[in-house]
């Protein structure tokens, strides 16, 4: 009996991958994360599978189905939105099923940040500009962050920042971050990214709050930086014309002209 970890993705059946589609349909038990899973996703679970909401269940609950599960020596899904390895709370599901000696694999999901940044139609990491990506969050009820984690603290290297869980905190994100980035850098806000409702509100630090005007609640991520403007930097160095490299050798004696195979 193996429990199988699997990334849902951002909201779109279909950003689900071929192997957690086919691991959800071999799977006579489906644990899913709440409201954030797709029914489309479900979708995929056998006909007569135990599915089972674990939005309102308590670690051990969730724990005590999977024993129950093993019992009967069935195959368990676990479904987290986007990405495991961010905000999944799979690391304190993990810990519990090593003591317990029960097996279990990780298939990774398309996380929101991905799909946010595809809404946009953006690269956000550009030649000159940012060249780092920071997935944070601001603290909520239930979680403070870690001494030294803070936005000002991101926000003095310049790098692209991706805040999680923070559209209810959107006006001390803008203060914390004017300082360093300035009021005229970029924002873009985008809720339910790859959802049918989907919905993007793009602006600047200094205007962000009066665009979005408290119409977002829940699932949006808010990033930040200047690789938004989408102008003003540089063409990356491997595609051109005269950048010497192993694909393309730009002379006779260059070093990679007999290191190809
Ligand atoms: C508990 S975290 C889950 C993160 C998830 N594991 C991931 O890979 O993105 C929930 C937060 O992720 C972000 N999020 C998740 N799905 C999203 C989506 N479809 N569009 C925008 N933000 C999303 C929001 O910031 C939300 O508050």
């Amino acid at each position: 009996m193996t429990v199988h970890f699997i990334g849902a993705g951002p909201g779109a059946a279909d950003l689900l991958t071929l192997r957690g589609r086919d691991l959800l349909a071999a799977c006579p038990v489906c644990l899913y994360a709440g409201s954030l899973v797709p029914e489309g996703v479900l979708a995929h679970c056998p006909p007569a599978a135990r599915i089972v909401n674990t939005a309102p269940l308590s670690l051990d609950a969730i724990i005590a189905e999977i024993q129950a599960a093993e019992a009967a020596g069935q195959d368990v899904a676990r479904l987290h939105s986007g990405d495991l390895s961010v905000w999944s709370a799979m690391g304190e599901q993990l810990r519990r099923l090593r003591a317990l000696g029960i097996a279990y694999t990780v298939t990774p999901g398309v996380p929101s940040f991905a799909a946010a940044a595809a809404a946009l139609g953006a690269e956000l990491t550009l030649p000159g500009v940012a060249q780092s990506l920071v997935l944070t969050r601001t603290p909520g009820r239930a979680s403070a962050m870690p001494a030294g984690e803070t936005l000002a603290a991101f926000g003095a290297t310049g790098a692209t920042l991706a805040v999680h869980l923070s559209i209810q905190n959107l006006a001390s994100v803008v203060a914390d971050l004017v300082p360093h980035y300035g009021a005229d850098c970029p924002v873009a806000v985008v809720w339910r990214a790859s959802w049918p409702d989907q919905r993007v509100v793009r602006g600047c630090l200094g205007d962000i709050e009066a665009c979005v005007a408290g119409s977002m609640e829940r699932t949006a991520l808010i990033l930040v930086g200047r690789v938004l403007a989408q102008e003003g930097f540089d063409e990356s160095c491997l595609y051109a014309p005269e950048y010497d490299r192993r694909f393309r050798p730009q002379s006779a004696d260059s070093v990679y002209r007999d290191s190809r195979e």
